[in-house]
């Protein structure tokens, strides 16, 4: 798969079950709308010829009490579209909230899955906090753009939450709720252009945040699946679900006032049955059919569903509604679409009286089977009739109104034919996948477009690193800079086999001044920086900083401690400020003065102190977290970027540079290297050349074929 066969989009949708069929809808609050979604843009977009590849990244689950399914690392769903499941923290299934502290290690997973597939994505594109926490470090580093799309915000739920009268503890213990706003504030900082479905949810919702850019945001209502939503057809039979219905209905002929939604208070069930108890006319000519979840024992539910589903069987009691009420106990998920059909045959409409509505779906799903709606005023209903002229808007809490508007779309036969075409219409028009599809290429396509620009180049340049299949790591002073000539031999050479090696620098410098020296000598910018000795890592041209490896080294690091015990040392200099970094603390040495490294090493250990210590040129003293260096950081970022140790290239000349040049790696020391190196000498798979400086670098990539037995290599394993 290459650049000129179509996009290769990634999704990243973390939480809930995933699967390819028979979706489990509802069984928690993590299965709902957004899956459906993830799984629906998946299926679009693989399916338009200007997209070859579509992954949609999920996370993997090993647990007896789901399906098996949910731990198949790989699934396809549809030509060239992907469910992609990845380990991220425990195997077992956990809930959303829970998952923030493994989602670091979801993001190494989801590079090593790019470097299996060998092409960079062209975009990343996430799905709720959780994943936009994700795609930030993804799109980092992979140096491509970073879509987002919310589906529901903190701040919302938060806001919500207090005025159900929650204290602010508890909402912050169950939602791990500042986490998650936290998230979606880098998110909105980081994202080139933010999806929403409606309006309302761009002006009223991601208007909470500090930094809502209403630039990058466009709004693209979610498609819908028109093969499984349309009207009934002529000879359309009555289907099964039709027989649950019929048991409370004294004549079924009569038109349906329909509503399907989750028992919960805020979707205003109450209300509806109110409005139809209230109304004589509408009691007497239609049906009132409310699909309510499925329901075993009402008694033994959770408290939300047990109230809405007491209150509607009291109403339907106190306003005697029987045999003109249904309210079946279970349906199917496939039922869904006969259930539209059903009530659109009987010239019945769709009603949504939930108190807030920012989306909708069902509203489509009603608009695409044929049937009128009349709904709440709120920010999903009014782009939907706005867009589709099928129905009504009401006020929620106006119970006589919405009787009235009920009655207004059953009782002009010809006025509903016009409302049910124009919604089939528009819903064609507005709201399938399709259209979803060309609004969502034709932005993306601008966001390429403009990246491009800013980076001035034609074709999109992503990160090299997923697609090297052999790396060259150097030292800076006194390897790969002092001799202009060789160097630029060898930069000649990588851009040769630019593609396919990877290029690095390891250095005692900070990174601004490992930059500036690089310019100073024409060194192209290198993929990745490993600075201040390996207690720091940074990727390509926007040196994003890799935070996963601060936190690793972050561990039994006391700074203070350490100034404690070797400031005023004899023969030991602290180093001018801007050397000291947040894991180095630096002193130069005099070696006629300075005691030994072993004494100086159990100073430090007298003192408790776990630290990594670090002795270059007779003349620089680095302290560092036990845990960093730069052989350590040059592994952490073979093993993220799925790179086998074996195919690095390392050349280095001091003592800061030994632990890189040992081990598996190839190592090279440079004819000019500092004493200190001398004990590596006969050492597997270490080199010394003869040459100085990047002369020792060109006779090393000789002395080991570097740049053609991996070839050869490659072509006898396929
Ligand atoms: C670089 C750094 C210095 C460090 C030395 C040896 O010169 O600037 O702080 O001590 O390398 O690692
Ligand atoms: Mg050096």
């Amino acid at each position: 798969m290459t650049d000129q066969d179509g996009l290769y989009i990634l999704l990243i949708s973390v939480h809930g079950l995933v699967r390819g069929h028979d979706l489990e809808l509802g069984r928690d609050a993590d299965t709902g709308g957004q899956i459906k979604y993830v799984l629906e843009l998946a299926r679009a977009l693989a399916a338009d010829p200007r997209v070859a590849r579509v992954d949609l990244l999920t996370r993997q689950v090993f647990d007896a009490k789901v399906d098996d399914d949910y731990a198949r690392p790989q699934e396809e769903i549809a030509p060239g579209a992907y469910i992609v499941r990845l380990p991220c923290g425990p195997r077992r299934y956990l809930r959303k909230e829970v998952l923030w502290p493994y989602l670091d290690s979801f993001a190494d997973r989801a590079l090593a899955h790019v470097r299996a597939v060998g092409r960079v994505p062209d975009l990343v594109h996430a799905h709720y906090a959780d994943a936009g926490y994700v795609g930030i470090r993804l799109s980092s580093l992979l140096e491509v753009p970073f879509v987002f799309t919310g589906h529901s915000l903190g701040q919302v739920k938060r806001q919500r939450l207090l005025e159900q009268g929650i204290k602010p503890e508890v909402i912050e213990a169950q939602y791990k709720i500042s986490q998650r706003i936290e998230a979606e504030n880098q998110v909105l900082d980081h994202a080139d252009l933010v999806i929403a479905s409606t309006h309302q949810e761009v002006g009223q919702q991601y208007s909470l945040y500090d930094n809502y850019q209403p630039r990058r945001m466009v709004v693209i209502p979610p498609g819908i699946d028109l093969e499984r939503f349309h009207p009934p057809g002529r000879g359309w039979k009555n289907p099964p679900i039709a027989g649950e219905i019929a048991r409370f209905l004294r004549d079924m002929s009569r038109p349906m006032i329909l509503a399907l939604s989750r028992p919960d208070p805020r979707k205003n069930i109450a209300g509806l049955v109110r409005a139809f108890g209230e109304n004589a006319r509408l009691r007497e000519m239609a049906n009132l059919v409310v699909f309510a979840g499925t329901r075993d024992d009402i008694t033994t539910m959770e408290k939300g569903p047990r109230r809405v589903l007491s209150e509607l069987m009291l109403l339907i009691d106190r306003y005697d509604l029987h045999g003109i009420t249904a309210y079946p106990k279970h349906h199917e998920p496939h039922d869904v679409p006969d259930i539209y059909r059903l009530a659109a045959k009987t010239k019945g409409v769709f009603v949504n009286p939930a108190l807030t509505e920012p989306f909708g779906l069902t509203l489509l799903e009603a608009t695409a089977s044929g049937l009128p709606i009349v709904a709440t005023s709120d920010g999903g209903p009014r782009d939907i009739i706005e867009y589709c002229k099928n129905g009504l808007l009401i006020d929620p809490l106006d119970i006589q109104g919405m009787g009235e508007a009920l009655l207004t779309v059953l009782s002009d036969r010809r006025q509903w034919n016009r409302w049910s075409r124009a919604g089939l219409a528009g819903v064609r028009r507005h709201f399938s996948w399709q259209g979803h599809v060309n609004t969502y290429l034709r932005e993306v396509g601008k966001v390429l477009r403009r990246t491009r620009r800013r980076k001035g180049v034609s074709v999109p340049i992503k990160s090299r690193l997923p697609t090297s299949d052999r790396i060259l790591v150097c030292d800076i002073d006194n390897t790969l800079i002092g001799d202009r000539e060789a160097l630029a031999e060898l930069l000649r050479l990588l851009e040769a086999y630019h593609g396919h090696v990877g290029f690095g620098v390891a250095t005692g410098r900070r990174i601004e001044s490992a930059r500036k020296v690089l310019r100073e000598w024409d060194v192209p910018t290198p993929d990745f920086f490993i600075t201040a000795v390996g207690s720091e890592i940074y990727y390509g041209p926007k040196l994003v900083a890799d935070s996963g490896w601060r936190r690793h080294i972050d561990y039994r690091w006391e700074p203070a401690a350490v100034h404690t015990a070797l400031d005023g040392v004899p023969g030991l200099r602290l180093q001018p400020k801007e050397e000291q970094r947040p894991f180095k603390v630096s002193y130069y040495v005099d070696p006629e003065r300075a005691p030994g490294l072993r004494e100086i090493k159990r100073r430090l250990r007298k003192k408790d102190l776990h630290v990594n210590v670090i002795y270059s040129h007779q003349a620089f003293l680095d302290i560092l977290p036990v845990r960093a260096s730069k052989g350590a950081a040059l592994r952490y970022f073979a093993d993220k970027w799925g790179i086998p140790v074996e195919h690095i290239l390392v050349a280095g000349d001091s003592g800061n540079d030994e632990d890189m040049l040992g081990g598996e790696t190839l190592g090279v020391v440079v004819g000019n290297h500092s004493s200190e190196l001398e004990r590596l000498r006969g050492g597997e798979r270490i080199h010394f050349a003869q040459g100085h400086y990047a002369w020792g670098i060109l006779e090393g990539i000789a002395h080991y074929d570097f740049l053609g037995s991996f070839r050869e290599e490659k072509e006898g394993e396929d």
